[in-house]
């Protein structure tokens, strides 16, 4: 489904909509994504690699330009949770809302898919994440699979969003 978003923030002239990835899509994450591999904050990943998961993503457009992006995936051994990964917004347009438009949505989707909570791992972005509900958590409790799959060099800090219980009081 395609989502307007110019009620949301407001662009500089540009109509923004944030929709689940299509094929399409994949050569344009991966473009997006390069920008933040160089740096360290995003972690590369190949063309085919992204390719392969463009399902994963969500994304928003502005005006046919592709700015941000989040993967969400399901971990095979750990049926209550998700795992968001390859997160980012093009730095011209970050501190806009954007990413917080798009974390929302991917909360919004893993709790309607049944999830309990929501992981991540991040060398630079932990304040933000914190911000927005994630707290510090151990290697250990995450689900084996993506741990045992994430670049020990990286240093990465692992962190968690608990999600509230489907049909619990707001
Ligand atoms: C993390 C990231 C996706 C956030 O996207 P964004 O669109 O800039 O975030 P938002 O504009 O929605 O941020 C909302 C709020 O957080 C604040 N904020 C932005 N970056 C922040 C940061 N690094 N630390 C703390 N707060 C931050 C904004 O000022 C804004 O605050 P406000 O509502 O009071 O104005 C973006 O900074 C990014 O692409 N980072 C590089 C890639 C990365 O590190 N990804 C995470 C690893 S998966």
């Amino acid at each position: 489904m395609t989502t307007p978003l110019t009620a949301a923030f407001p662009p500089p002239g540009a109509e923004l909509t944030r929709r689940r990835a299509v094929d399409a899509d994949a050569e344009r994450i991966h473009r997006l994504s390069s920008l933040f591999v160089v740096d360290g904050a995003l972690r590369e990943r190949s063309a085919a690699a992204i390719a392969d998961a463009v399902k994963e993503f969500t994304v928003v457009d502005a005006d046919g330009d592709l700015i941000g992006c989040v993967g969400m995936r399901r971990p095979p051994d750990d049926a209550g949770s998700q795992v968001l990964y390859n997160f980012c917004v093009h730095p011209a347009h970050q501190r806009r809302g954007i990413g917080r438009v798009l974390l929302d949505q991917v909360l919004t989707d893993a709790a309607a898919d049944g999830a309990a909570r929501v992981y991540t791992a991040t060398t630079g972005a932990g304040a933000w994440f914190e911000r927005f509900g994630f707290v510090p958590t151990t290697p250990d409790a995450a689900p084996r699979s993506w741990v045992d799959a994430l670049d020990p060099r990286r240093s990465s800090r692992v962190y968690v969003q608990p999600l509230r219980e489907l049909g619990a009081a707001p």
